[in-house]
């Protein structure tokens, strides 16, 4: 939540806000309720800040331009503290106008020190937690006389998450971020240097970056990056390199970055898959840094996720189970968190997140590593806090993804999930490496048949038009078919605003089979025919149960299985896929109709009301 931006160059040129706008455009799905920017030269600070879409600041900076500068900050909002209003935009200025910040996290204990500040004098001009460290790092500043000194001192009083970016009108030169658990990272230029909530701040401008920790203060200069922890000790931070290609964040020719990512997604589970298994044949995972002993002696998998990663999970499930003989359980991060849950040192985590920023499951993991289980991170972003505060990371390549809905982040987290599966099994013992093999191959096979499913989207496109105005929208699926289900459902919650729900085709007689009257529209994901024969017949029972009630059934199903289709009143083929990985095919429809139904009710598709990609408050 809250895309930031901090860059700072050798000279005074529109470069500073150039660098600031374009990373706010790659910055908006973390939060588009307001936008602004400051940036500094010798004569001070200038700002411009906008309730709204990154439009309306766009529009504010064309009738009032920035002058040149040195530095700038920028920030796209996802409100928690003060509705967003021009006035609680950020940047917040200090009374004095000597400092100018930018926030992304909840200060927690902002009562107490606003209560403190107006006591001192200090007239606020938002509802915001943040511009108490605006006036908190100006007075420091002013006493102290070291933007980075004052920013420590103002840390160490601050309760809560927050990254914070600060700019001084005495000095344009230097920009000071100072972060606690909320996301910033480094980018390192020539003669410039920039810092960003996440790599796609700053991936236009250069693939050299530095991952900071946990209580760090960081100050930039145009040709320096010192790091310290909240009391000033010297830190050295770790260097990597941003591997992906700045051009996948732009929609390239798509109405939409969905509709871009949807295309996109044979390359994300391709490039996931890439290089799994060694020379020897067998599976290779560079980045699980966990001792295969310790891995034999698991005992137990919990997965920890939100969303549609938690979706993932659910599919992961099945594979693990089925391959490795593990008990997994599929847990929401802030479920898992805020009980007692069961684990120890035989437990392995799995932590799956695109952002690796999502602060519930930072929250899940700490705990779990707490109680002494180790934790491998699926996760998208390189250098984000999850890859980092875990024992090992295995990421997925579905490189940027910008739409706020995931859809090719989704896919990549099933591969990788996978992948995992099958590690497990080969290291456990649990498969013959040929077996091993043959998933492998059926898993190289996939990006082709997703993009078949992909090539037919015209008439997903034309159903979805057609039913615009739905208002309630019902998803069956059996086995890995449910998180299928509640995946589709979720996708047309987020994009179209309509009610939908996903089911467990065999829960329908429990209950849900009393939302079906005449017309209700049902999804139904069908399993392959060739797999358990007894899936596939029990979904084909629970079709005709819901169409003898008058619904309409959308069923996707394997090409070729005629009695499924006998069924339906529209059906989507997919193509043939074993059973365990059949979700990778079967939920694409699913997010296409989804992404065409919002775009035909006019609906920002890439920017759902109220949502933001990454949620780094709890
Ligand atoms: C938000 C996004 C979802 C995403 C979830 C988990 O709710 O809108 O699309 O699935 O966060 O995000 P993560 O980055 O942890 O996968």
């Amino acid at each position: 939540m809250c895309g930031i931006i901090g860059y700072v160059g050798r000279e005074n040129s529109e470069r500073p806000l150039e660098v600031a706008r374009e990373a706010l455009a790659r910055l908006q799905y973390r939060g588009y309720d307001s936008a602004g920017i400051v940036v500094a030269n010798e004569l001070g600070l200038s700002f411009a800040k906008r309730a709204g879409k990154l439009a309306a600041l766009e529009e504010q900076l064309a009738a009032h331009p920035l002058p040149l500068a040195s530095a700038a900050i920028g920030h796209t909002r996802w409100a928690t503290h003060g509705g967003p209003t021009d006035r609680n935009a950020h940047p917040h200025m200090s009374q004095d106008g000597s400092v100018a910040v930018v926030h992304n996290g909840i200060l927690e204990n902002h009562a107490l020190l606003r209560q403190e500040l107006i006591e001192a004098g200090v007239e606020f001009q938002s509802e915001t937690d943040t511009e108490v460290a605006a006036h908190l790092i100006a007075r420091a500043h002013a006493a102290i006389g070291d933007l980075a000194q004052a920013m420590r001192s103002v840390a160490r009083r601050l309760e809560g998450a927050f990254t914070l970016l600060a700019v001084a009108a005495d000095n344009p030169h230097l920009v000071v971020g100072a972060r606690r658990t909320s996301p910033l990272v480094v980018g390192l230029g020539e003669g410039e240097n920039f810092l960003g909530s996440d790599v796609a701040a700053f991936i236009a401008r250069t693939d050299q970056a530095l991952e900071l920790g946990q209580d760090q203060v960081v100050t930039i200069t145009p040709e320096s990056v010192t790091v310290t922890d909240f009391d000033g000790r010297a830190v050295e931070p770790r260097r990597f390199t941003v591997d992906w290609d700045a051009s996948a964040a732009v929609k390239g020719g798509f109405p939409t970055f969905m509709d871009k990512e949807i295309h996109d997604q044979p390359n994300a589970v391709r490039d996931t898959l890439l290089g799994r298994v060694s020379r020897a044949g067998r599976m290779q995972l560079d980045e699980l840094r966990i001792d295969e002993s310790l891995l034999r002696a698991v005992d137990k998998i919990v997965v920890i996720a939100c969303g549609t990663a938690s979706y993932a999970g659910q599919v992961a499930k099945y594979a693990i189970e089925h391959w490795c003989r593990i008990p997994v359980e599929v847990e929401l991060a802030h479920e898992f968190r805020y009980r007692d849950p069961v684990v120890d040192q035989q437990t392995l985590v799995v932590a799956i997140s695109q952002s690796g920023e999502t602060m519930d499951t930072i929250m899940a993991i700490r705990h779990a590593r707490e109680q002494g289980a180790k934790v491998v991170a699926v996760v998208n972003t390189m250098g984000s806090t999850i890859a980092r505060e875990s024992d090992a990371a295995l990421y997925t390549h579905a490189g940027p993804e910008v739409a706020v809905a995931s859809t090719k982040a989704f896919l990549a987290q099933i591969a990788a999930t996978y992948l995992l599966g099958l590690y497990l099994a080969e290291a456990r013992g649990t498969m013959f490496p040929d077996e091993v093999r043959s998933v492998m191959r059926e898993l190289d096979a996939v990006p082709a048949k997703i993009q078949r499913v992909i090539d037919g989207e015209a008439a997903i496109r034309r159903l979805a038009s057609e039913m615009k105005d739905a208002t309630s929208v019902l998803f069956l699926g059996r086995h890995v078919g449910y998180p299928v289900a509640m995946e589709g459902a979720l996708k047309l919650k987020e994009l179209a605003y309509i009610h939908a729900e996903g089911f467990a085709a065999g829960e329908l007689k429990h209950g849900p089979i009393a939302l079906i009257d005449q017309g209700q529209p049902v999804f139904v994901v069908v399993p392959s025919p060739r797999g358990r024969d007894v899936l596939h017949d029990k979904v084909l029972s629970n079709i005709q149960e819901v169409r003898a009630r008058g619904a309409r059934t959308l069923v996707v199903a394997e090409e070729g299985d005629r009695a499924a289709a006998a069924h339906a009143d529209t059906v989507f083929w997919v193509p043939r896929t074993p059973t365990l990985l059949a979700p990778l095919v079967s939920v694409v429809p699913l997010q296409i109709f989804a992404c065409a139904l919002a775009s035909a009710k006019g609906l920002d598709v890439d920017q759902p009301r109220n949502l933001a990609k990454s949620v780094t408050v709890e």
